[in-house]
């Protein structure tokens, strides 16, 4: 190989404060992870020495902790987009020390193109292999890696020798042209193929490889308890019925389906369910979940941008990549979270929400209303542009003391214009046709916790006249009374009428 290999310290020298760079991988899954480490303790060797040293961060989505974690420790990260989901970053986000735009995944790479933001200066891609004319093999993630490839001066690679080479062939590279130019994405199933299996870069531009041997750092999962299974149980009774109705086809729709230990369990429960027939995947990251289902016949295949698997997982398909190569592919998330393949394909979207309103309005990221909790993902993406877009949630938080159901979201990211479905343990809201009024009717009696049903409809009955009948004095006093007491349900609605 004709390229410079050099150790991630000397990597690190050649980032410099004010730097900006694009990383390859989306959550943990294909991010770099050695040469940051450095850069974190080059950050803090300056900032002791009374020097500034912060550099600007676009990522595909989370990252693993040897980016977000280590340098937000070193209040080293000037901004950062399009979304994260680490402690201590989200610490120094909510406190200012970072500044942070959330984004729809989908348009992070075309922002950047279009040049509404400020230009990565260095991309550090990981990769599991790299050719001397520059096609450069990613890992487990794609996230942005095409786009800030191409875009950047300076390219370092992580050759992480943990990944086999044998993955070649899993990745789908592809960027659209931007307007007046672009044309159809032509995706037309979740299998089609439509790019090269690399991505090509300036030889010229690679400054440096780093060799590593590390896994991924993708956090484990919370198993699932009572309450996330029941929500799955509900899902995937709700798609058996509405397949029943003739509303979703015999031969089934791919499915979407968000981040964590709900959509775990909502397609661990939708493999159980014996009238819902074997299924395809369009997502943005496979889960465990998903290769349970592939190798029980459930899941055909996934198509996405990650996988974001466990060790023992991602393991399992490293070890039997044959059986598995055929059945996943890695797309770009400009490409997975694609709005008008969503449309297009017909995607059933399943996304966990952290606050509803009994008007069917969606908070995705801010926890009660000001502070940042990860971000918007790419649910944007996909519940607006869906064939059927449902969200979950469990009916409440912080054992009780947090209704998940509000009079009115204390920040709104999906309007009730998005949404479709709400379920929670308790059922099933269908709101589809319904005005605001009977929404708000079908979701306290369906979705609500029991405790929380009186205080609701109460709320109803003081709400102004109008087609949403809101109360404008009391439509956040659930949050005001839990950042006064800590519990949602000592309000007391006499104050209102
Ligand atoms: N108000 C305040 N806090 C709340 C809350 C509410 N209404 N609902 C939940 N929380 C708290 C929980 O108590 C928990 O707190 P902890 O971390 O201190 O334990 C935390 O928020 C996370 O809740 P949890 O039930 O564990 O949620 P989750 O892991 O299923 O994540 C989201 C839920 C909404 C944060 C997550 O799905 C997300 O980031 N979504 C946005 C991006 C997205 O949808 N991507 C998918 C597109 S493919």
């Amino acid at each position: 190989m004709g390229f410079k290999k050099m150790s991630a310290e000397e990597a690190a020298g050649l980032i410099n404060n004010n730097d900006i760079i694009g990383f390859s991988g989306f959550t943990a899954a294909g991010c770099p992870k050695a040469i940051t480490c450095e850069l974190g303790k080059r950050a803090e060797a300056a900032h002791e020495a009374g020097q500034p040293f912060k550099v600007g961060i676009y990522t595909g989505a989370s990252t693993g902790d040897s980016i977000d974690g280590v340098l937000a420790r070193a209040h080293a990260i000037a901004f950062r987009s399009p979304y994260q989901s680490n402690k201590d970053l989200r610490a120094e986000l909510n406190s200012h020390g970072a500044h942070y735009f959330d984004l729809h995944l989908s348009e992070l790479p075309q922002y950047l193109r279009y040049g509404f933001l400020p230009k990565a200066n260095i991309a550090i891609l990981e990769a599991s292999d790299i050719t001397d004319d520059g096609k450069v093999y990613l890992t487990s993630g794609v996230g942005i890696a095409p786009t800030v490839a191409r875009l950047a001066d300076k390219i370092f690679i992580e050759l992480n020798a943990y990944h086999p080479k044998h993955l070649k062939g899993i990745h789908d590279i592809y960027e659209p042209a931007d307007p007046p130019y672009r044309k159809e994405i032509p995706v037309y199933s979740p299998s089609n193929r439509i790019g090269t299996p690399y991505i090509q870069v300036d030889p010229a531009k690679i400054v440096g490889i780093v060799e590593t041997n590390l896994p991924n750092e993708v956090g484990g999962f919370t198993p699932s308890d009572e309450v996330t299974n029941k929500i799955g149980q509900n899902v995937a009774d709700f798609l058996s019925s509405e397949m029943k109705a003739g509303r979703i086809p015999a031969s089934f729709l791919p499915v979407q389906s968000g981040v964590g230990n709900v959509a775990n369990a909502v397609l661990g429960a939708m493999g159980a369910n014996p009238d819902i027939p074997s299924f395809e995947v369009y997502t943005e990251v496979i889960q465990d979940s998903v290769i349970d289902l592939m190798k029980s016949g459930n899941v055909k295949f996934a198509s996405g941008c990650s996988l974001t698997l466990s060790t023992e997982a991602l393991e399992e398909v490293y070890g039997n990549l044959d059986f598995f190569k055929e059945k996943l592919l890695l797309r770009p998330q400009e490409i997975s979270n694609s709005p008008e393949i969503a449309r297009r394909l017909g995607l059933i979207s399943i996304n966990t929400a952290l606050e509803a309103d009994i008007f069917g309005n969606i908070n995705s990221t801010h926890v009660v209303g000001t502070k940042m909790m990860n971000g918007i993902g790419g649910s944007g993406d996909f519940c607006r542009n869906a064939f059927l877009s449902i969200f979950t949630t469990p009916a409440t938080a912080k054992n009780g003391k947090i209704s998940s159901i509000v009079p009115m979201v204390s920040h709104v990211d999906h309007s009730e214009h998005s949404v479709k479905i709400l379920i929670t343990e308790h059922g099933v809201a269908d709101l589809r046709g319904l005005s605001p009024v009977q929404r708000a009717e079908r979701i306290i009696e369906n979705c609500v916790d029991p405790e929380y049903k009186p205080l609701l409809k109460e709320y109803l009955q003081l709400g102004q006249k109008g087609h949403t009948p809101q109360n404008m004095s009391a439509a956040l006093a659930f949050h005001d009374v839990f950042n006064k007491t800590g519990d949602m349900r000592k309000i007391d609605w006499n104050m209102y009428k």
